[in-house]
């Protein structure tokens, strides 16, 4: 009789819980559907791909990489970096596991990759490197065909990413791949002077950006609130200017470290020292560097942009830029000329001077193009082109045809027309306007990369010519709420949905088909040890014991 009363209590409270239950879900009846991941599906999606039902397992202690050219550093080290991923950061791991047969299933021996061009051991990655290569897995030994290194790096991207757990060994799937980037400037633009990034977490950005065919990391080092470049020429500007000389730094060890790592991973490392504005922290350690601000006719004690009428100016800029270019390999520097405020030129008795005498008669925007142009001689006499910000060419100053400029005002509705005045002015330029990681929105109203992902670089009014100007763009995140401990969350995923967009094909823009892929790209970094947030709704990761 207990025993009876016991169960219908028992089925009574069963019952009454799964009523409870069902009854919350329709007390949300639009709630956000769970996601399925693919299964072994690349992100960014190849140009062209072509998957078949049979099957290949991998297995560790057999499988082997081959390269044409074993002296070739990029490609040594991509070989051991692929073995660990493909390894070690899937759910179904090959060590410690009993050696066996997989009955029906042939075995991936291994890898051959060749380059149409063999690699030289110094060379870096330059906005010229071809990334196309082949991909195929059709016999007992997958092959990739690159044209140079840094394709072989992006073809062994992908095939890792192809590789997937299925019950519990791993398995290839027969593949043929064709693949070229759509842009060949895949940026993300990383600010270090708002907050002070960490080496270690520099580091695992450039894996997430190897992880989505990324190959530029824009690094704006320094700026009003910080000056964390520590100079061999004037060391008083780190001592001075960062916000901790002894740790929030980085070295030259420090950089020679982020510049060999990115360069194993086919990322170029354009740094930015933004002038003329946004260079408050320049001033600590560079007297008489800063225009200072003069109001009702006396100095007011604050300081503005770089003063352009000395000579001294001129003589630091060729310095610190001689050291910065000996340091930075790349053909490329940003150098800013964001958000000019003209107003302490403007009152600063000594600059009206100058004015004066060089004729400029009270157009600032000649005396912003006169620096410039100083500056150009400066960088062009080092062999280095630029970028800038858009702003210089607002304002109407005549910037060489060589500069590319960067769009980053309009937000995702004004770009179109913003790129469109760039381009009918023959200068290249890079978009970043739709792609400013640090707006966040409402991820329970909206999953924001969607809007990233949505967004055509060439989809504005002007001619073929015009649209083959666009070399790409750039995802941005300024650090004003950023830092060590939420970068690679708030840079992961997201920067995914701008890293397809300037890799994939114009017509790979099906949110539906892409949610998907996105879901298990986010589950593979999150594997591969990048912090990545979730950014589909509700779900889970099978690799999320790495964080609990
Ligand atoms: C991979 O192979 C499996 C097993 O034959 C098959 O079910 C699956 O559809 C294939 N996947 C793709 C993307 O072709």
């Amino acid at each position: 009789m207990a025993f009876k009363l016991t169960l219908y209590v028992f089925i009574l409270i069963c019952t009454g819980i799964s009523a409870r239950s069902r009854r919350h879900l329709q007390w949300f009846p639009n709630v956000t559907p769970m996601i399925q991941p693919t299964i072994g599906e690349p992100w960014p999606r190849p140009q062209q791909m072509k998957t078949y039902a049979t099957q290949f397992y991998l297995d560790p202690v057999t499988f082997r990489f081959n390269g044409s050219s074993a002296s070739c550093d990029v490609l040594t080290q991509a070989f051991e970096r692929y073995y660990l991923l493909i390894f070690e950061s899937n759910s179904a791991r090959g060590f410690g596991r009993k050696r066996r047969t997989v009955r029906g299933t042939p075995v991936l021996q291994g890898m051959a990759v060749k380059l149409e061009k063999p690699c030289q051991v110094f060379e870096q990655p330059s906005l010229e490197m071809n990334e196309t290569y082949t991909l195929d897995v059709n016999s007992n030994y997958a092959q990739i065909t690159a044209t140079s290194q840094w394709a072989a790096l992006r073809g062994l991207e992908t095939f890792s990413q192809l590789v997937h757990d299925k019950n519990g060994i791993l398995v290839i799937n027969a593949t043929s791949i064709v693949d070229w980037p759509r842009f060949p400037h895949r940026g993300v633009m990383l600010d270090t002077s708002l907050h002070y990034i960490g080496m270690p977490t520099l580091l695992k950005n450039l894996d997430a950006m190897e992880f989505n065919k990324f190959n530029v990391f824009h690094w704006h080092m320094v700026g009003d609130y910080s000056f964390p470049y520590q100079s061999e020429s004037f060391p008083e500007m780190s001592n001075k200017g960062a916000f901790n000389p002894y740790t929030h730094i980085y070295s030259q060890l420090d950089i020679a470290t982020v510049l060999a790592y990115a360069r194993l991973r086919g990322i170029r490392v354009v740094p930015e020292f933004e002038n003329p504005s946004h260079t408050l922290a320049w001033g600590k350690g560079q007297p008489g560097l800063l225009t200072p601000c003069y109001t009702h006719g006396k100095p007011d004690g604050t300081l503005g942009p770089i003063d352009p009428a000395l000579n001294s100016t001129y003589d630091f800029m060729t310095r610190l830029f001689t050291e910065l270019t000996r340091v930075f390999p790349d053909r490329y520097l940003a150098i800013g000329g964001s958000e000019i405020d003209f107003y302490c030129w403007q009152n600063d008795p000594e600059i009206r001077k100058f004015m004066k005498e060089k004729g400029f008669d009270d157009d600032f925007v000649k005396l912003e193009g006169y620096y410039y142009g100083r500056l150009f001689d400066v960088v062009s006499s080092l062999d280095r082109r630029v970028s800038v910000w858009e702003d210089s060419l607002d304002s109407g100053v005549k910037l060489h045809k060589e500069v590319i400029v960067q769009v980053w005002r309009g937000g995702d509705t004004d770009y179109p027309q913003r790129l469109a005045n760039v381009t009918s002015q023959g200068y290249r330029t890079l978009l970043s306007s739709p792609w400013y990681l640090n707006y966040v929105q409402n991820p329970y109203s909206k999953q924001d990369w969607k809007t990233f992902y949505m967004v055509n670089p060439r989809n504005f009014t002007g001619s073929e010519k015009q649209k083959e100007l666009v070399l790409g763009g750039e995802a941005c995140l300024w650090t004003e709420y950023v830092d060590s401990t939420n970068v690679l969350s708030m840079l992961w995923p997201r920067a995914s949905a701008v890293a397809e967009r300037l890799w994939s094909a114009k017509d790979v823009h099906d949110v539906d088909e892409a949610i998907h892929r996105l879901t298990e790209h986010r589950c593979r970094m999150v594997g591969r040890g990048i912090p990545a947030q979730p950014a589909t709704g509700p779900g889970y990761c099978k690799q999320e014991y790495m964080y609990t």
